[in-house]
């Protein structure tokens, strides 16, 4: 009998050329091209692209890519019909999960895997692709509206993915800077190895499911506070602290108290994430260009996160991603209850990139289990138990 190691922990559940992580060194690659390097070149499509084709794209092939993304924009009618019946108390994911769920509805057996055609079929896989990936945007930036009793605002095929959201969003043209940012984070979030979402699109990929419900599990998996949600956390926490000089008797209570800090350490990294690195270089960025002229959380933020240093750094616990990108995000309007749902649309890059993967060469999941209930037993008649 194998030996059951609980959450799979080490154990390789699939070969992937996708990303790689070295956790000792704080190096993160996206088809062996570091992620400080996409940061500060790509751009979120480009980066798509990459992630799905396993290769730097040519420009007419960037182009005509941006191009789909662009006219994938809008969603059907009766998807905004839906999307308007749900309770507006909702969570973003949980909405975000049932639409793009409903998508299969709506692009059914025609475009489906039955009899796993699709398999060979790159246009299919492609053109499903493009789908998911506009249209999470989209439905994320539609629901700020409806679940506020607004109209959504329509699409701009005139403006970036990063751009078109924050207009979607918050309805006026964005600010360039913060729509260069929103960018990098698309980019950052956009794929992370095996993960429970990402190994959830694997097992529910591998049985041939409609894409659109093997990308609607792996939202439900990253809606757990196990796994997405933690840059929610941190702006909770950084503004309970409220300014700088409360945050040194905050980290100690919270650690005398065996307390977690949000933001704060990864099961891969044993130093600093390096999209940690990358986002704290944006924070220090956006604060100079508004001469400081800042939220107060980024200066919390940063006495946090000196004060962690201190205290964690010998167990290996450094920032993580989450740390400084809902700080980000706040600064763009974004309330935090929609930050995982942002996750989510940069993650459908990396989750559909692992979805044709898996297809590519296909085998069901089944694992086995450790039996450990009763052994073989005669059943006892309901009048003698
Ligand atoms: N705050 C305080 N202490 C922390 C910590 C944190 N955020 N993360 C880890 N530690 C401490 C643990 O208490 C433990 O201390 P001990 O050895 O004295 O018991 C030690 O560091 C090792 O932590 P461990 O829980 O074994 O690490 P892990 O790899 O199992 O957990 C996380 C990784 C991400 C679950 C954990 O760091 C965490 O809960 N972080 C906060 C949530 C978060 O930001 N998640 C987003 C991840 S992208």
């Amino acid at each position: 009998m194998s030996e059951y190691l609980p959450g799979l922990a080490g154990v390789p559940a699939t070969k992937s050329n996708i990303s790689d992580i070295d956790g000792e060194k704080g190096i993160l690659a996206y088809r062996g091209y570091p992620i400080e390097q996409l940061a500060r070149h790509s751009s979120f499509e480009e980066t798509c692209l990459l992630l799905l084709d396993g290769r730097l794209p040519t420009g007419a092939e960037l182009d005509l890519f941006d191009q789909q993304l662009r006219e994938n924009r809008r969603v059907k009618y009766h998807i905004r019909g839906l999307m308007k019946n749900l309770p507006e108390s909702g969570h973003p994911m949980g909405m975000l999960q049932t639409a793009v769920a409903s998508l299969g509805m709506f692009y059914p057996a025609k475009e489906c895997l039955i009899g796993g055609d699709a398999c060979e079929d790159l246009n299919y896989i492609h053109n499903t692709t493009v789908k998911i990936i506009a249209r999470m945007a989209t439905m994320v930036a539609m629901w700020e509206h409806i679940r506020n009793g607004y109209d959504p605002v329509t699409p701009r095929p005139d403006l970036s993915y990063a751009e078109n959201f924050l207009y979607m969003f918050t309805g006026r043209k964005p600010d360039p800077m913060l729509a260069r940012i929103l960018d990098v984070c698309l980019i950052l979030h956009a794929e992370h190895t095996i993960n429970a979402s990402t190994f959830s699109v694997l097992v529910n990929g591998s049985t041939l499911a409609n894409p659109y419900s093997v990308i609607a599990a792996a939202i439900g998996a990253l809606s757990g506070p196990l796994h997405g949600g933690a840059n929610q956390r941190v702006v909770g926490m950084l503004k309970e602290i409220g300014t700088p000089d409360r945050a040194e008797e905050y980290v100690d209570r919270k650690l005398s108290n065996k307390e977690v800090i949000w933001g704060m350490g990864h099961r891969e990294y044993q130093t600093k994430d390096p999209r940690a690195t990358i986002l704290q270089k944006l924070v220090d960025e956006l604060v100079e260009a508004r001469g400081g002229d800042v939220n107060p959380m980024f200066e919390v933020a940063k006495q946090v996160e000196i004060i962690c240093e201190d205290r964690l750094a010998e167990k290996g616990v450094y920032a993580n991603v989450d740390f400084y990108s809902g700080i980000l995000y706040s600064e763009m309007g974004i309330p935090a209850d929609q930050f995982t749902a942002i996750f989510a649309i940069a993650r459908s890059a990396g989750w559909l990139a692992h979805w044709r993967e898996q297809l590519a060469d296909n085998r069901i999941f089944r694992p086995t289990q450790v039996y450990i209930g009763e052994p073989m037993r005669d059943y006892v008649p309901i009048a003698q138990r």
